[in-house]
């Protein structure tokens, strides 16, 4: 006899632990990031408007040190789980033992995760390399740390001192086209997990996401191209 039952938590879990809810949370993680993403850049593109407009935007931030923490805590736990899910995927995909008729499907498989895998890691040592530039400052490339006249932060000469260098911009663009193919192959993936049986959602979505990878990465990349090649002076 079926009598009432509770919220089912174990419900939740099996669904998680499952193959398809790993790649629906991790489609849902690397929506949280991207949200991150473009509201980094909307920030970082007000450099186009000069050293006021950048350098308030990074003085509210300074001023806001609650709902800062909230998303940097947000952050990082949304991409330690997204880093966690891609490794449960990926030894899965490589556990897997194809039947003869599968193969195909399977190589397909475990060349896009270890071309995710690859391309993500690469992004984290990007991040890393980024926190420690311009957030702690422990790369020095110029003007680190400084103060406007207005006592806001300074992100405005810390960015032309850092893509006036060649070598930091050259970097920053070979990391940022990294991450346009990550986020396109990741968006791709998280089109066919999301919206595999709803022909409506995929035609929506479907050229929203294949906008996006391009234009935050090129948004990007935008930045140190336009100081280095002095269109920002
Ligand atoms: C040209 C590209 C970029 C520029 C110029 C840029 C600039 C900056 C600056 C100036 C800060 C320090 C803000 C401050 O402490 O006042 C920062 C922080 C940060 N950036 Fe970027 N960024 C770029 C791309 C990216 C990308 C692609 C990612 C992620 C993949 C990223 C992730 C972060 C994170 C996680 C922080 C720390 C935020 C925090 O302190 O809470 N950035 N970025």
């Amino acid at each position: 006899m079926r009598g009432y039952s509770a919220p089912d938590s174990g419900r939740l879990t099996r669904l998680f632990s499952s193959s398809i809810g790993s790649k629906l949370l991790m489609a849902l993680t690397g929506l949280g990031l991207l949200g991150f993403l473009l509201a980094h850049l909307t920030g970082n593109l007000l450099v186009f408007s000069g050293a006021d407009a950048i350098n308030e935007y990074a003085g509210w931030i300074q001023d806001h040190p609650k709902l800062i923490w909230a998303m940097r805590l947000g952050l990082i736990g949304i991409f330690v789980l997204h880093i966690a899910l891609a490794m449960r995927l990926t030894n899965e995909n490589k556990s897997a033992r194809p039947t003869r008729y599968q193969i195909d499907a399977t190589v397909k498989a475990t060349f896009a995760s270890r071309y995710m895998l690859m391309t993500g890691i690469l992004v984290l040592a990007y991040v890393v390399y980024h926190l420690l530039h311009f957030t702690f400052h422990t790369i020095d490339t110029g003007s680190m740390g400084l103060k406007d006249a207005a006592g806001h932060p300074d992100v405005y000469s810390m960015m032309m001192a850092s893509f006036t260098n060649p070598l930091v911009s050259l970097s920053y663009i070979v990391a940022n086209l990294i991450l346009g193919l990550h986020l396109w192959h990741g968006l791709g993936s998280a089109i066919q997990t999301m919206g595999w049986n709803n022909p409506a959602f995929r035609s929506v979505a479907t050229p929203v996401l294949r906008a996006l990878p391009i234009l935050i990465a090129g948004g990007y990349i935008a930045i140190p191209v336009a100081i280095w090649t002095g269109v920002i002076s």
